[in-house]
């Protein structure tokens, strides 16, 4: 039986490409490169399945530019703010995700993110590596406690539930969320207060963390305005999409420190990352790692197989989204 020709648009963990390898026709991409639109658009024209990944800039124009014989983007991410999936669907192209398997990893790097944030981590790291640490004492570097703070939470999906049940139990704090979806009985099952209008949550946080997706809808979602109605002791997390937030705002309202500081795993135009912002003692930064575990990575690498073994089986792949 002739197996069908896969893609894949970056090097996966290890035992994830040998098992595509043992199934399919597998095209790896052993350098790690990013593919560029057109080489993007080759692999759909010329394989049966190309398996994306974070950054592929798959548009509705590369689509429509396309005569593709693939009939499935196995998508490795939860997020898939990269692929034009209505386009695809229009197209007959069947587009899959991997959520779940990597929810608890991102809600630990979500509280670490909190942590450094609160405790200045990154400010305290910078001064050591490059040599300026005079010696311990009282008035050094104090931050603030995250026990007893209030946490607000943006969106209430999987990853979010997982960082209130951290910061609830973990670390005392009160946890309220916003979410267009969130009803009182699925915030009263996890122990959240529900507030109904976005503003008043940023009101009252003293820290907030955003798990909303990066779509039309959520673009600069936090823009200048929102910021400005933070309290000026907040923190803002950010593992969702750069596109949530306003950058060029943050930035001026860290500058200025209207907030006290930001936690951030994801910006605007990745992996451009402004040296204003980087140069900021009060943002801490990482480059978007949040489900950066061999576990995580592996499982969803495992989905991939899973979404792309069903559909050439003809059955319904367990992750479509569209
Ligand atoms: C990572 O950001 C993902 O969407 O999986």
């Amino acid at each position: 039986m002739v197996r069908p020709r896969v893609t894949v648009s970056r090097r996966l963990p290890p035992a994830v490409e040998a098992r595509l390898q043992e199934r399919y026709d597998t095209t790896l991409n052993t350098t790690d490169e990013r593919m560029s639109a057109d080489a993007l658009r080759e692999a759909l024209e010329s394989s049966d399945a190309l398996v994306s990944t974070l950054g592929d800039p798959i548009s509705g124009e590369l689509l429509h530019r396309c005569r593709p014989r693939a009939k499935i983007i196995a998508h490795f991410g939860v997020g898939y703010d990269n692929l034009d999936v209505a386009t695809a669907r229009d197209m007959g192209i069947t587009v899959t995700n991997t959520p779940g398997v990597l929810t608890e990893d991102t809600a630990d790097l979500t509280i670490a993110l909190l942590l450094a944030s609160a405790r200045r981590m990154s400010e305290g790291e910078r001064e050591l590596r490059s040599g300026n640490w005079t010696g311990w004492r009282p008035t050094h570097l104090l931050g603030t406690r995250l026990s007893g703070k209030t946490l607000g939470l943006v969106g209430f999906g999987r990853i979010a539930q997982a960082v209130a049940r951290r910061a609830r139990l973990a670390f005392g704090m009160q946890v309220m969320a916003w979410s267009r979806s969130l009803t009182d009985e699925l915030a009263s099952q996890h122990d959240v207060r529900r507030i109904a209008a976005l503003d008043d949550l940023l009101r009252v946080s003293d820290f907030v963390s955003l798990h909303v997706p990066g779509n039309v809808d959520t673009r600069h979602l936090i823009d200048a305005r929102r910021l400005a109605i933070m309290p000026a002791h907040a923190h803002l997390i950010n593992t969702a999409r750069g596109s949530v937030v306003d950058q060029a705002a943050l930035i001026d309202t860290l500058a200025n420190h209207r907030i006290a500081g930001a936690g951030l795993d994801v910006f605007e135009q990745e992996p451009m990352v402004p040296a204003d912002l980087l140069a900021l003692p009060n943002v801490a930064a990482i480059p978007h790692m949040a489900s950066a575990t061999v576990e995580s990575r592996t499982a969803m690498g495992m989905l991939v197989l899973d979404n792309l073994d069903a559909f050439f089986a003809g059955q319904h792949p367990p992750n479509c989204v569209n």
